[in-house]
């Protein structure tokens, strides 16, 4: 007779428990670092005049690849995130959108709305400011 009939089941949920936890330990080290995160400050993207004359500036916004474009409506900043699966997409400022290499997705450089391919959100889009000429990403 076993005079600890639960120690066998308790073991094995404890080993499947641990085994778990080493699991998502190891796939949490090799996933990116949470994307939602932006810096605290104000970044600044570069001059007005620049962003007119060339149509876009391209910036690193914390975890972000970003860009800045330059609209009828003015500048507005968007992630270069693909909401598909996260490839860097490229603006196209003849085209005034934006192309996605991975799946040929495309959006709209005025509002970031998916034009076609897979992607069923926009990109992100980020605040932005201007002062004395130049272009931020953030809030004041
Ligand atoms: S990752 Fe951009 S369309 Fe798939």
């Amino acid at each position: 007779m076993n005079p600890h009939p639960t120690s066998r089941r308790a073991w094995l949920l404890a080993a499947g428990a641990s085994a778990l936890a080493i699991i998502g330990g190891i796939i949490a080290y090799f996933l990116p670092r949470d994307l939602r995160d932006t810096p605290a400050e104000p970044v600044r993207a570069g001059a007005l005049d620049e962003l007119e004359a060339r149509g876009y500036l391209a910036l690193a916004y914390g975890a972000y690849p970003a860009i800045v474009v330059s609209t009828e409506a003015g500048p507005v900043a968007y992630s270069r995130v693909c909401t598909h699966f996260s490839c860097t997409v490229e603006y196209d400022p003849g085209a005034r959108e934006f192309r996605c290499p991975c799946h040929d997705a495309r959006f709209a450089g005025e509002d970031g709305r998916v034009l076609a391919g897979p992607p069923s959100e926009p990109l992100r889009r980020f605040d932005l400011f201007v002062e004395d000429g130049q272009v931020y990403l953030g809030s004041r």
